[in-house]
């Protein structure tokens, strides 16, 4: 009997592996498919753990997935696994549509196979857990209310129309197979072993090196922010007690416009690092289609579960900056020609704007 956990060594789900052992909460399978943003470095510290499985697949591959769902008895899933940059989702979509939507589908028919070999009281346990994102809900007008589970889908990049048609993908299999699938919406994740792709880790990265820091368009996006380990606690709230056919959003009740982030991480590194960071900031063309505000209304899943977040955004971005300072080798080894490319690619063609 185990826990499967997919895209476990990517950022999310390498923290939620961490901390699941961590806390002994019992054998856990991770499966992933190492894309450039799979490192099992992170898991390195588990990798001689008794009750830590890793298995190289994909999703998509849904009889490898049956497969370890019977060998491994596996009583949830938890699948992170995903194409998760939205600036990548923009030059190049395709992966986006198979590893988020049919990757999904993929899973969930391999859940529903196996469901069908168990007892009834077995099934009524199992649960399949659908990490998503809050940007599946579009964006928000400057003085609009926070997203809340019954906001309207209106994704606008190919990342959360992705993200969406999996979501709508575990609602359906719900209500035609009943399967006991749950969905939780969560908004932008920090912290440890996060690629350097995404604003808070490439700012970091960039500000020790001296390199500029570029911020799209006017730099007043909003994004609602949540320490990582904090939305792993919610995960497993759901996990132990969510109602299977809910939606739960998870958030950190932490909006910050972009320059804010900037300019706050700017602050951490001068105390930390030699040099005026302000200074490398650089605003460069904005991303087409950029959602200007997320915010995410956590009542439900607070009143009904009892999460509430233990990070606030100043002591999450110092722990954030203080681990990057610390582990300056983690970034060193992702640096691989793939990651190199992929910074030509999204910001050479950027000019600089006011
Ligand atoms: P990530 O990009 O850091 O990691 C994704 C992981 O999935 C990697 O280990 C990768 O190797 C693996 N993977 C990709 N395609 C795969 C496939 N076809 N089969 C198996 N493994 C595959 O992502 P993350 O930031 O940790 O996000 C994890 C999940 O949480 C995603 O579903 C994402 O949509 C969701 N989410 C992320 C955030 C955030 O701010 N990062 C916020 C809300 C929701
Ligand atoms: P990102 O980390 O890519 O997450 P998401 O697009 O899923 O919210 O970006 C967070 C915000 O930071 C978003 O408004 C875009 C902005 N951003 C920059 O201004 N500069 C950058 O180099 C990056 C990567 C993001």
């Amino acid at each position: 009997m185990a826990i499967l956990v997919t895209g476990g060594a990517g950022f999310i789900g390498s923290n939620f592996v961490l901390e699941w052992l961590r806390l002994g909460l019992g054998p856990v399978v991770n499966l992933d498919k190492l894309t450039y943003a799979g490192n099992l470095r992170n898991l390195s510290s588990v990798e001689n753990d008794p009750d830590y499985t890793f298995i190289h697949a994909d999703i998509c591959d849904r009889d490898k997935a049956l497969q370890v769902l019977n060998e491994h008895r596996i009583t949830a899933i938890v699948n992170f696994a995903a194409e998760t940059h939205v600036d990548r989702s923009i030059h190049a979509p395709d992966e986006f549509l198979q590893t988020n939507v049919y990757g999904t589908f993929a899973l969930l028919e391999a859940t529903r196979a196996y469901c069908e070999t168990l007892p009834d009281g077995e099934v009524a346990t199992f649960r399949f857990v659908n990490v998503s994102t809050d940007e599946v809900y579009g964006t928000l007008g400057p003085d609009e209310a926070a997203f809340t589970e019954d906001s309207l889908y209106r994704p606008n990049s190919p990342y959360s129309a992705s993200k969406a048609a999996a979501d709508h993908l575990c609602r359906s299999y719900f209500v035609t197979y009943d399967l006991p699938v749950l969905t939780t919406n969560c908004s932008n994740n920090y912290g440890p072993y996060q690629f350097p792709e995404k604003l808070i880790p490439l700012m970091i990265r960039n500000g020790t090196r001296g390199e500029a820091l570029p911020v799209y368009g006017d730099g007043r996006n909003v994004r609602d922010w949540l320490y990582v380990t904090d939305h792993c606690a919610a995960i497993r709230r759901v996990l132990e007690s969510g109602r299977p056919g809910e939606t739960y959003n998870v958030g950190g009740d932490a909006e910050r416009t972009n320059i804010e982030v900037v300019e706050g991480l700017c602050e951490i590194l001068d105390g930390a690092a030699v040099g005026q960071h302000r200074q490398l900031i650089k605003f460069v063309t904005d991303r087409p289609g950029h959602d200007r505000r997320y915010a995410i209304d956590a009542r439900k899943i607070h009143d009904e579960l009892g999460w509430q977040p233990t990070e606030s955004f100043e002591t999450g971005l110092q722990k954030t900056v203080q681990w990057y300072l610390d582990n300056e080798d983690w970034i060193n080894s992702i640096e691989s020609g793939e990651y190199r490319d992929w910074l030509a690619a999204n910001y050479e063609l950027r000019v600089s704007g006011s």
